[in-house]
């Protein structure tokens, strides 16, 4: 299971580059079969994400090899439509492969994703757009048997922003008769790579980042060549670590536009932040403000991926902050157990109000998802004493080595 096993009080400071992020290798993964060509995918983190993707790749007859940060994919020989219901289970976003798997091969057979840990996680939006497409899906026994003899561009209104929606969508349209358009998309930066990628492909995309995108349909895709964009989480969390360390920190390989809403609350929380060109560098206060509110919102508002990060930041601020959790329904398991290192915070539904404390203390804690996880890291960085994280599988799911990063910025951290 590993855990990690942190002794605090060292102050996090140093240079470290960002990696590829996780939210875009994911579906630049699954969009591969689409040309059934060679696919060359570079600054490709190490996750154990990214190898469940390959599992699945390979399952179903495309050729997968790693090159340190360089991944290739030949979809050539794609085969099967069927995905391993056991690593559907492992990975929700592996849900991903509908749409890619139905433009590709006009079939496809893959379990119901089911929740996880930061909740129900439904699938609604998915289906009822690709339906509107023109894919036969049905639900039986737990598995969703998919087929599309042909998919028709349509018109598709999202209820939501959802992101995988909007990129199940966009890998549907790339073949389908006519142009679709989603009208309240994701606008997430990682949209954007997904529509730079297909359209480097051969692939006619507009609009990503903005909520209404538009594909056309082509006849073929060639080979590409891709460089993933940073990872936006991944940076904030590093700043994270300096902040609550009293640390400073120097990141390189970061899109600045990509972490506007995160800098700004690291600066309300009194921490001093300098972007230029892809660096950001920030020194933290010797304490930390207390901020008033943080919501998570879809892109570009307050990314609920840095929603537990955040939390273990102000529960050692100068006062009292109130967290509003608008976009899942289960995101605060990490509250109990940064209160069993001595934090203040009453979680009720959607809202956790966290009183910041002296200091915390180490303790023994659970990770219970990857970003609950990596809050608890940030929270032991700071804690006085040892602390130890559990189920560290959790955290690698999103973070390549996190602990050697944060070791050669002068963490006590080791992994077990
Ligand atoms: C993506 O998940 C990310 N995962 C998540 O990152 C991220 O938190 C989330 O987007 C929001 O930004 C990947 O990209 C692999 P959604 P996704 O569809 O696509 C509801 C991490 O830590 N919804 O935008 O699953 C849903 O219940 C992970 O890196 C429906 O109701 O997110 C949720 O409340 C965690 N019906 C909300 O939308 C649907 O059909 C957001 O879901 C689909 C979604």
């Amino acid at each position: 299971m590993g855990k990690f096993v942190i002794v605090g009080g060292n102050r996090i400071t140093g240079e470290a580059r960002v990696g590829g992020a996780k939210n875009s290798v994911l579906p630049i993964m699954a969009a591969t079969v689409l040309n059934g060509k060679i696919n060359v995918l570079h600054d490709i983190p190490h996750l154990s994400d990214v190898e469940i993707m390959t599992k699945i790749l390979k399952s179903i007859g495309c050729e997968v090899t790693r090159e340190g940060t360089t991944i290739v994919v030949d979809s050539t020989g794609l085969s099967g439509c069927e995905i391993p219901e056991s690593l559907v289970r492992e990975m929700r976003s592996s849900f991903i492969f509908l749409g890619a798997m139905l433009s590709r091969c006009g079939k496809v057979v893959i379990s119901y994703p089911g929740g996880c840990e930061i909740g129900p996680r439904p699938i609604d939006l998915h289906l009822r757009s690709l339906r509107e497409m023109g894919a036969i899906i049905e639900e039986k026994h737990g598995f969703l048997y998919c087929e599309a003899k042909e998919l028709k561009g349509t018109e598709i209104q999202l209820d939501f922003p959802s992101v995988g929606a909007t990129e199940n969508i966009m890998l549907a349209a790339v073949f389908a008769k006519g142009t679709t358009v989603i009208r309240n998309a994701a606008r997430e930066p990682e949209i954007i790579d997904l529509e730079n990628f297909i359209n480097a492909m051969g692939g006619k995309i507009s609009g990503a980042g903005s909520a209404t995108i538009c594909i056309e349909g082509v006849e073929t895709l060639n080979e590409v060549e891709h460089k993933i964009i940073p990872d936006r989480i991944v940076a904030g969390t590093f700043l994270a670590a300096a902040a609550i360390t009293k640390g400073n920190i120097i990141l390189t390989n970061i899109i600045p536009e990509h972490l506007q809403s995160i800098l700004y609350k690291l600066k309300e929380c009194g921490c001093h932040v300098v972007c230029k060109n892809n660096t950001v560098k920030l020194q933290a206060p010797e304490k930390l403000v207390a901020i008033d509110s943080i919501k998570t919102l879809p892109y570009p508002g307050f990314p609920t991926d840095m929603q537990s990060q955040m939390m273990a930041l102000m529960t050692i601020s100068d006062g009292i902050s109130v967290f509003i959790e608008t976009i899942f329904e289960n995101r605060f398991k990490h509250a109990e157990e940064l209160m069993r290192m001595g934090a203040n915070i009453k979680v009720d539904g959607r809202v956790a109000i966290v009183k910041g404390v002296k200091k915390l203390s180490g303790a023994m804690v659970n990770a219970k998802d990857l970003r609950g996880g990596a809050a608890l890291i940030l929270a032991g960085l700071a804690a006085e004493g040892k602390t130890i994280v559990e189920n560290a599988k959790h955290v690698e799911r999103g973070y390549d080595h996190l602990e050697e990063v944060l070791k050669s910025l002068g963490a006590n951290i080791q992994y077990l």
